[in-house]
């Protein structure tokens, strides 16, 4: 793992309100999912809320090595007049995905998956952000908020 900015190895510091990773490996991805677990506890999502955003990462994160050839995440604690949330992007610039639909309808892999982590993840969260073209890479936001 590349320690890219506001992170110690054992997970995020106290005071930290986001983190940046790379994503090369699958320790990569079992941190991002540990940032999305602290950041969610910190933000005061439900128990259960918290296992739907930190599922959605570990699925999004998975995409972004296997699919992506490797990127970046970035999990942060948000907040607008109302709410405090978790928000995640992941970014690569891997090959994108030609047809966003067929990806999103569930039950479609390129990689012999099953293909339900994009269209599992998109149910899990509030807010779901796909920013993908052939040859351009792919960027997913996702937003959880506190309820
Ligand atoms: N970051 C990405 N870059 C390029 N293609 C992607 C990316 N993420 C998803 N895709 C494409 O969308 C398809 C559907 O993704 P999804 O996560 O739903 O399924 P999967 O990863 O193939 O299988 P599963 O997640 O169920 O193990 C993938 O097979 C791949 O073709
Ligand atoms: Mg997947």
């Amino acid at each position: 793992m590349t320690i890219v900015q506001h992170w110690s190895i054992d997970g995020v510091p106290a005071d930290a309100q986001a983190a940046e990773f790379e994503i090369q490996s699958d320790a990569d991805v079992v941190k991002v999912r540990q940032a999305a677990r602290q950041l969610a506890q910190k933000a005061a999502l439900s128990i259960v809320d918290q296992t739907k955003i930190v599922t959605a990462v570990s699925e999004l994160a998975r995409n972004t090595l296997i699919h992506g050839g490797g990127g970046t995440a970035q999990v942060e604690i948000v907040k607008n007049e109302k709410r405090v949330g978790v928000r995640a992007v992941f970014m690569d610039e891997g090959p994108g995905i030609a047809d966003t639909t067929r990806a999103l309808s569930g039950g479609f892999s390129t990689g012999g998956g099953l293909g339900l982590g994009l269209s599992g993840s998109r149910r899990l969260v509030d807010a779901f952000d796909l920013d993908t073209a052939p040859g351009r890479g792919t960027r997913v936001t996702v937003t959880k908020w506190a309820r």
